[in-house]
């Protein structure tokens, strides 16, 4: 996916949300000579995981100085696979990028199949939220959330997820394998539901 391609995805999401300014860079940067001679199919300037399949981008947004890029990731393989997670990698300039741990990786009955697509959410107040459709047990799409570990981590390299997910499962009438990838602005919905709820 081009550089490009993100700067805008982000800014629409960034726009979706209603939330910070962009604060892109116009400044063409030469990525550097990469290994190119031992790996000639890996793009030097387009993002790639530093290895296996890799397909949506999740969640690119700009967050206190760095953008964060997420994206759904086989961490065992180079194709599509049984266990997708949520890879994550920060960047300053949106050409070199920092490669962090999986934020988002199958670990319960709501989720134990795939974290699949989803977005982030800034809430008032600064805090980020992730609306993502796990697989779940029952090879079901169901929406959950998670909120980051450490909000003092600007990297948000940690996520707690909600204790009470799923926070929706699939409505009648509504195709079984149809149930996917909520945006930002349903999270703000959801949050909203709740807060009402409580
Ligand atoms: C949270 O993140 C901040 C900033 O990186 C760090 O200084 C602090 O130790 C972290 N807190 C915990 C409990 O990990």
């Amino acid at each position: 996916m081009g550089n490009y391609t993100l700067l805008l995805l982000g800014f629409f999401f960034v726009l979706l949300c209603g939330g910070n300014e962009v604060h892109a860079s116009h400044q063409y940067v030469q990525p550097e000579a990469t290994k190119e001679a031992k790996q000639p199919s890996r793009t030097s300037y387009h993002f790639q995981a530093p290895k296996n399949w890799l397909n949506d981008p999740n969640s690119p947004m700009y967050y206190k100085g760095s953008y964060h890029l997420y994206y759904q990731h086989n961490p065992y393989g180079a194709v599509f696979g049984k266990t997708i997670a949520w890879g994550h990698a920060i960047s300053y300039d949106l050409i070199n990028w920092i490669h962090l741990n999986n934020a988002l990786y199958p670990t319960n009955d709501f989720d134990s199949k795939s974290c699949w697509s989803g977005s982030v959410t800034i809430l008032p107040g600064q805090k980020p939220v992730i609306l993502y459709t796990g697989l779940d047990i029952k090879n079901q799409h169901v929406q959950n959330i998670a909120m980051p570990k450490n909000l003092s981590d600007p990297f948000f390299r940690e996520w707690n997820k909600y204790s009470h997910n799923p926070i929706m499962m699939r409505p009648d009438g509504v195709n079984k394998d149809d149930f996917r990838d909520p945006t930002g602005n349903l999270a703000r919905q959801i949050w909203k539901m709740e807060d009402t709820c409580r």
